[in-house]
């Protein structure tokens, strides 16, 4: 087990927590200072749930203002300093230079793991970044079903085998989680019954992180009935008045089901 997952599941012991905060924060580019109250406003955030998430991810809408070696530094300092893993969500989904390029930049940044597309396949797509990671204890979590409604487009669709099977895109990627050893896979929690047959495949080895809960109309109990190990969730805690409430709500919600 990398040492990523290692950490992560440290932290839902001492959180009592399977909630991944997606700190998707925006503010408009023109207005004063947006950099600075941007900044403010995710650590006051990160440090109102600290104690109720089990890990962080990041995605464009702070990277792009803040940027990976300036402005966000200071969150990945808080985050570490709260023993939460950072996650960078970046879905990597190019050939094989520019996704290590991209993920040693963010492992040296300081995030644990990195979300990877499958569909670039192995050899010149992901194979280096799965290595890069192995060397240094760092994750690769998989797209294996997303969240909104076009995904049944590309991880719905059938696919035929070289041997002539025919399976569903998303089969074909729980499989490859498992043979390329990867550290987790995003199935949508809008898609229950797709989080129960990547959970039938992945037996259980590895984590199920659900993103789609709330606002995008994913339900935490259908979720983890059907083998959800982490829901990723953001604007219903960082758009909500008490974030920090939102956060050990949600927990709870969970806490419930899993007991
Ligand atoms: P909300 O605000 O909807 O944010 O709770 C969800 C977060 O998750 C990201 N997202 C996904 N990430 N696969 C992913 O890897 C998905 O299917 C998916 N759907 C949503 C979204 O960008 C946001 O950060």
């Amino acid at each position: 087990m990398s040492l990523f997952r290692e950490r992560l599941e440290k932290c839902a012991r001492k959180n009592e927590s399977r909630v991944v905060l997606a700190l998707d924060l925006s503010l408009p580019v023109g207005e004063k200072d947006f950099k600075k109250k941007l900044l403010k406003k995710a650590r006051w955030v990160l440090s109102e749930v600290s104690e109720h998430v089990v890990g962080v991810k990041v995605n464009f809408q702070l990277l792009l203002p803040l940027g990976l070696f300036d402005g966000l530094q200071s969150l990945i300092r808080d985050a570490s300093g709260y023993g939460l893993p950072l996650i960078a969500d970046f879905k990597l989904n190019d050939v094989e230079h520019t996704n290590e390029w991209a993920s040693r930049h963010f492992f040296d940044a300081g995030f644990d793991a990195v979300i990877a597309n499958p569909f670039v396949g192995w050899k010149g797509g992901l194979e280096t970044v799965f290595g890069m990671a192995k060397k240094s204890g760092k994750g690769v979590i998989l797209l294996v079903y997303m969240s909104h409604p076009g995904a049944n487009e590309g991880y719905g669709q059938r696919v035929v085998s070289e041997d002539g099977t025919i399976s569903f895109q998303y089969e074909v990627f729980a499989e490859r989680a498992k043979s390329w050893g990867a550290d987790g896979v995003v199935v949508g929690a809008t898609q229950p019954k797709m989080v129960e047959r990547v959970y039938r495949i992945v037996g259980g080895k590895i984590p199920i992180f659900s993103p789609g809960i709330g606002v995008q109309g994913g339900a935490v109990s259908e979720a983890f009935k059907a083998g959800t190990t982490y829901a990723i969730v953001g604007r219903s805690i960082y758009e909500s008045e008490d974030p920090r409430k939102a956060a050990a709500d949600i927990k709870e919600e969970i806490n419930e089901i899993i007991k």
